[in-house]
Formats: C-alpha cells, structure tokens, sequence
C-alpha cells in the first residue's frame, strides 16, 4: 500500500487511482474548498467516508460565470471536436471502470456488479451522445413570398444547471451532461449531497478528456443555497432535474421568473401487471430485475404489482422463493444482491409502509434475511394488498413487493392508472391482441411489455402526468439542449 492510498477510508483502499477520489467542488479549472463542509456517510459501513464543501450561493455564482465565459467557446469549437472530446471522456469512464464503481458503492451502498452495471450503463449515454452531435439537423422551408427561405437551426441553449439525485449518482449526470455537450451547452452540475464523489471522479476524467475549463463544474454542498443561486440565474438557461415530484416542482416554480428551459424525471408508481396468459416464470425474472434495482430505490421500480386472480397464488409462491433467496449485506462483499439502503429516513419510510399494509390486512409471505445490524430493510412479499395501503399510493423506494389481486383486464388498467404518476409500467402477457390493447391503455413514459428493463440510451426517458416534463436518451435527449431558430433570410430575388 502506498501512501496515498492508506489515507484513503477502508472502502475505497481498493482504488487504482487514488486521485479520482476528489473532495473538493470544480468551479472553471480550480478544485474548490469552503468555509463548511459536509460529511458523506458509507451507507454499508456508516462511517465518514469524506467530506466535499459546502458552497455558498457567491461561490455558485462563480461557477455559472465559468460556464458562460466557457460557452461563448465550446458552442463555436466544430462539432467534430466537441464530439471527439465527448468520446474521449466517455472512453475514460470505461478505462477507470472499476474505480467509478468502487466509489459508487462506497457512497450509494448498491453492491459492487451492480455499479459496475451502472459505469457501463452512464457511459453508454456519453457514447450515444458523442455519435448523435454530428446529426444535430435542421432544414429549410420555402416561404410563401419568392425572395425568402426560412432556415430552420439548431442552437445550443446555453449554460445549464443539472441537478441529481443519489440512487444513480454517475448514469444521471452521463445522461443529462453527454447530450448538454454535444449540443454545445456547458453544465454546473449539483449533485446529490450524500452522493458527490461520482460527480467529481467524473469531472476529473472530463478534465483529463480534454473537456475545456468552465465547460463542466460541480458545485457541492446542500441544496436550499445552491438550489436558489442556480435557479434565479438569468445566466443559466435550463434547468434538468431528476428526482422527487414535490422537489422538481419547488425547482419549476423557482425557474418561472427566469422562464427557463425545463426537463424534469420526478417520482413515480409503476404498475407491473402479470396477466393470467403471462409465463410465470418470466413475469418473476421481470418483477426481480424491475422492483429489486438497486434494493428498490428507483423511479421505474415497480411499485404495485397486480396479478389476474386464477394465477394470484402460484405466482405469489414463486415470486416468494425467488426473493427469499436474496443475499443483502455491504455492497462490496462478494454475491450481495441488495446493499444498504441510502439512510435511516429511507427505512423508516419502508416500514411505514410495511406496517401501514399489515394494519390493514396484508400480509408478509416472504421475506429475506440482513445483517443483524446496519442499514438495512429487508426484501419482502406482501400479498393481500388494497388501493387504500400506502403501498399502493406512494412510491416505497425499497424492496418491498406488494401483490394486487385484479380479475379482468379493464379492472387492472383502471388500477394501473389510477395515480397521479406515469413514468413506468410493465405487464406480461403471451396474447398479441392483448400486448397491443393494453399498451395502447397504459399511461405512462415508458412501457414494457414481458421485460422489467427499460433502462438503455437508445429508448427516450421520461414520464408523463406529475412524472415529470421532456425525455432523457435517444434522439430526443439531445433535443432538450437545442432551440429552434427560424432564420428568415429575405430578399434573395
Ligand atoms: C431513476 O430511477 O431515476 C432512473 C432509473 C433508470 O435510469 O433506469
């Protein structure tokens, strides 16, 4: 062990470069302290596993002021560099793949495959996006007197303020900043308070990339100061956010003085319908993979689960077997499928929810084993649930599966609509007819039809209803970062 790495904390002494692990915001070219600073908590280990500043609303100010004066730049570099650039950059997330996923667990808990997972996944976007810079397009319209054309083009929007959460603290940022990018636009990136370490790692590798100063800044710290100096900002022109309804709308209503542009993946409530003519079997792969993302802290997890009543029993048994069997433990030991959860609140909520379906009639008919101590909830089944349980109103955010019991199909659209969310909903039928009908019915963003996964950069992500405003991924995310310009170039007779 060398002596930069034995000052690391325990959970990151596995690092091959020590120097990702960044404890200071980038504001132009400067890692940047502050007068305070926060603690970031293990979650598997709840030890200090470091500290990042927490800035204040003049620092963020210097920030958006680097990523102005480093716009007027990057939006005339030739869309062939800032492609290249972007590629670059992702190519160094897949060289220091290990590390970003070390740092991952160590902040966020989800075990160690699973960020790996995650590296990959963030990365794709920042692939997708290099490619899709050299197909921003626009066209030309004859107008209707002679001496005219409209040229219709593409600008970039400007400085933009990207703020995310903690349950995916590198794939958000590579998702919401690649496209930002290669659209021309420069970023001042909040992440998560409790997860910070991935968003710096990754503006390093940015640095390293070549990605000019000022292009990328992260500003850490808590939200409330950040959040008001970000949002008032006429400087900054869009603000892209992802996680709760009640915060993304405090965010709009905070951005609507400064009319900004808006992309908001807020809460959700999926349903995951399994009909009687469904494979049971897959259906149970679907609602694993779907509802036990990262111990259930997702915005696509299913959330509600509805199953046609001739085969409620047999699928709640196999469903029960499958979650009995999985290992939760510390992310990085060996063969755990479910990490800790992010913090105690997000306990306490889970078992609210738990208790509340109990009170009301539910009951737990599997549930795996954790850790004696720590901060863990335990994966459970919960059969007999109702639409009045909190369960079937609220998103969980944890590893709970609570079973519905529907009889036709019309009843389980009803149900499955029957929330102010539409981001995800899955079902699983073997009938064409049915696929066709019931996903023609199914309000929400994304839906699957006998898969649990939706998450890939080729698919446009986003929700409707209070799940929030525009689309992340495919060719619709780049969209986000571009404005329309009407060019009238007249008199040309
Ligand atoms: C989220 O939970 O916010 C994103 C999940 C995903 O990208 O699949």
């Amino acid at each position: 062990m060398n002596n930069q790495t034995s000052l690391l904390p325990l959970a990151l002494r596995g690092l091959k470069d020590p120097s990702l692990f960044r404890q200071a915001a980038l504001i132009d070219r400067n890692w940047t302290d502050a007068a305070v600073s926060v603690d970031v908590i293990d979650p598997a280990s709840r030890s200090v596993l470091g500290t990042v500043p927490d800035l204040s609303a003049e620092q963020t100010q210097d920030a958006i002021n680097a990523a102005e004066r480093a716009f007027a730049l990057w939006r005339k570099r030739p869309v062939s560099e800032r492609a290249a650039l972007v590629m670059r950059w992702h190519d160094l997330m897949m060289e220091n793949a290990d590390d970003l996923a070390l740092i991952l667990t160590a902040e966020q808990g989800k075990p160690l495959a699973e960020a790996r997972g995650e590296i990959g996944y963030g990365a794709s976007f920042v692939k997708w996006f290099a490619e899709e810079a050299s197909r921003i397009e626009g066209h030309v319209i004859p107008a209707p007197a002679g001496d005219r054309q409209i040229v219709v083009m593409k600008d970039p929007v400007g400085v933009c303020a990207i703020v995310t959460p903690w349950n995916f603290p590198n794939a958000m940022i590579a998702r919401k900043v690649a496209p930002a990018l290669a659209a021309g636009c420069s970023v001042v990136i909040k992440p998560s308070e409790l997860t910070p370490f991935s968003a710096l790692a990754l503006a390093d590798l940015a640095l390293r990339a070549g990605i000019p100063n000022g292009v990328i800044n992260v500003v850490t710290g808590m939200p409330t100061q950040i959040g008001g100096a970000l949002t008032a900002s006429p400087v900054v022109r869009k603000l892209s956010f992802t996680g709760s309804t009640r915060v993304g709308s405090l965010l709009m209503a905070q951005c609507a003085p400064t009319v900004k542009r808006l992309s908001l993946e807020l809460g959700g409530n999926a349903p995951f319908i399994v009909f009687e003519d469904a494979d049971l079997d897959a259906a149970v792969v679907g609602v694993m993979a779907s509802k036990f993302r990262n111990g259930g802290q997702t915005c696509v997890c299913a959330n509600r689960i509805f199953v046609q009543a001739g085969i409620y029993d047999e699928f709640a048994a196999k469903l029960s077997a499958a979650v009995t069997a999985l290992k939760v433990g510390p992310g990085l030991q060996e063969g755990v499928a479910i990490g800790p959860m992010i913090n105690d609140a997000a306990i306490a909520k889970i078992k609210q929810h738990v208790d509340d379906a109990q009170s009301k009639g539910a009951k737990i008919v599997a549930q795996a084993p954790i850790p004696t101590s720590g901060q863990y909830a335990a994966p459970v089944v919960l059969t007999g649930v109702t639409p009045e349980m909190i369960v079937a109103q609220e998103e969980t955010f944890g590893p709970v599966a609570p079973l519905f019991r529907f009889e036709t199909e019309d009843e389980a659209i009803t149900l499955a609509n029957a929330t102010p969310f539409g981001l995800a909903a899955y079902f699983y039928t073997e009938s064409h007819r049915r696929a066709w009908r019931v996903g023609q019915m199914l309000e929400a963003g994304l839906v699957g039809l006998n898969t649990g996964n939706m998450a890939m950069a080729a698919a446009p992500f986003g929700g409707v209803k209070q799940s929030g405003l525009g689309r992340e991924g495919a060719r619709a995310g780049i969209e986000e970062y571009l404005e329309i310009k009407a060019f009238h170039m007249a008199g040309l007779d």
